[in-house]
């Protein structure tokens, strides 16, 4: 193995300085070169990388200012260190204030330049290492496409590795917009059967009667309009990976046949007498709780367990809240390039609303939000009014789904009090005028609603 030496670039008119700075600090373990004036060090920046570039400030020419900038603008990578004469400490600020990491003034000792020397190095070392843990926290936080830094998340990262590795059948459970179908894709893509094909079947997006042909596939003459044999979704997955989506919406007469498929790996076309045999490697999802329709009788048992052989199961996005503001860049990101804008940021009001607010479309509900977000910004930054009105006035949607979800006045009044408050910022004076009661009253329904009143609320 070759240790990498550190590459050093001397800009200096003075030949006999030139000479002996090349020779001591190549005597000291630097690769070194030397240009004779600014013009030949910028040349040699361009052709080459120097991880440090010690230029002379005073130089006929092109002066050691302009170099230093052209330096910096060519390989913002590369240290500047400026060299100058006594007594002109105005231009070593002015070099610094245009990117110089550091200046000597000349004369020097040998012990002198070797301590800025070391001092840039070991700065490039730390933000390189920097740099690398940044890196490694953010893939840590993404897996497979799958972004989430909550414990929770994490758990469900450990899961996917886990059940990838085997053929066993595995059933994603979580609400609408949590992300079952991206995870369903990541296991199929950690297994070994990732080259063969991963076949969705959406059970709530064909209509009862064609399920069973779509699954199993079809002889011809089984039905009018069955003209030709036809294979099914089973045997399109033959030695990949079927998924079946929203396996709660299955009517009773295909679970049957499903649970039958999936005990004996045979499957019989409709209208036809025999069986296939089938390898195939099975995921189903659903947002259903499947549990309690088991137990009332919509769900069959048999199947519910042949199927949660493994379960993962994915949290509302509510439950894992700092999950928020790296799924919310992540969208931005996205959208920016989809879009072509250069929207770069959220603003902090916007992003307190995003943590606000409670997501029942859960990851894809936020995805949308930054989709429109980036759509209609004009600015480099998202504002509070381009997200959409519920999030920008959850006070409304409190009311609305009260009245949807038949709450009762205590409980609205509850909520109510709750969000003036944080609107107010936990100022209890404005909150009880606004509120339209006196402080005590407050005070009294505070206590009766068990509402935290000296918890500090952040500002909007
Ligand atoms: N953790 C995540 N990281 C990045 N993107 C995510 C994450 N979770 C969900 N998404 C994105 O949100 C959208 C919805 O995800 P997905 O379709 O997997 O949800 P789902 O649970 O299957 O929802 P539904 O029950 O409504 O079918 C997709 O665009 C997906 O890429
Ligand atoms: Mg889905």
């Amino acid at each position: 193995m070759t240790t990498y030496k550190n590459h050093l670039l001397i800009i200096e008119d003075d030949k006999r300085l030139r000479e002996v700075l090349n020779k001591i600090l190549s005597s000291k373990g630097l690769r070194t070169e030397t240009a004779v004036h600014g013009a030949d060090g910028i040349k040699k920046v361009e052709r080459d990388f120097f991880d440090i570039a010690l230029i002379d400030l005073k130089m006929p020419g092109i002066d050691g200012m302009e170099v230093l900038k052209k330096v910096k603008t060519i390989s913002p990578g590369t240290y500047v260190i400026i060299m100058t004469a006594y007594g002109t400490i105005d231009s070593a600020v002015e070099a610094i204030r245009n990117g110089a990491f550091d200046y000597i003034t000349k004369p020097f000792k040998t012990a002198e330049i070797m301590i800025v020397l070391e001092k840039a190095l070991e700065d490039r070392n730390l933000r390189n290492r920097i740099k690398d843990l940044t890196k490694q926290a953010e893939q840590r936080h993404k897996f497979e496409g799958i972004i989430g830094k909550s414990k929770s998340m994490q758990a469900v990262f450990e899961m996917i590795k886990r059940v990838a590795k085997t053929d066993a059948t595995v059933l994603i459970t979580g609400k609408t917009g949590t992300g079952k179908e991206l995870v369903a894709k990541a296991i199929h893509r950690g297994s070994e059967r990732k080259d063969r094909a991963f076949v969705v079947v959406n059970s709530s997006a064909i209509t009862d009667t064609l399920l069973e042909s779509e699954l199993f596939g079809y002889v011809k003459g089984a039905f009018t309009g069955a003209s030709r044999d036809k294979k099914g979704l089973f045997q399109e997955a033959h030695q990949g990976t079927l998924f079946l989506d929203e396996i709660g919406e299955v009517p009773a007469s295909t679970q049957v046949k499903l649970l039958r498929a999936i005990e004996d790996r045979i499957i019989t076309p409709v209208g036809g007498t025999k069986g296939e045999k089938v390898n195939i490697r099975l995921i189903a999802a659903t947002n259903h709780d499947l549990q309690e329709e088991v137990v009332k009788g919509s769900f069959r048992g048999d199947l519910f367990y042949r199927l949660k052989v493994m379960s993962i199961h994915l949290p509302e996005l509510k439950e894992r809240r700092e999950d928020i503001p790296l799924l919310a860049n992540h969208f931005l990101k996205e959208y920016n390039i989809i879009f072509g804008r250069e929207v770069h940021t959220i603003s902090k009001d916007a992003l307190n609303l995003l943590l606000d607010y409670d997501w029942p479309g859960n990851v894809r509900e936020l995805e949308h939000a930054l989709e429109r977000g980036v759509l209609v910004c004009d600015s480099e930054e998202i504002c509070p009014e381009q997200l959409p009105l519920e999030i920008q006035y959850p006070e409304e949607t409190h009311i609305r789904r009260a009245v949807e979800e038949g709450k009762s006045i205590s409980e609205v009044e509850k909520k109510h009090i709750t969000l003036i408050l944080k609107k107010t910022g936990g100022h209890k004076e404005k909150a009880a005028s606004i509120l339209g009661i006196d402080r005590r009253t407050l005070y009294r329904k505070l206590n009766k609603y068990g509402i935290e009143f000296n918890k500090k609320f952040p500002s909007k």
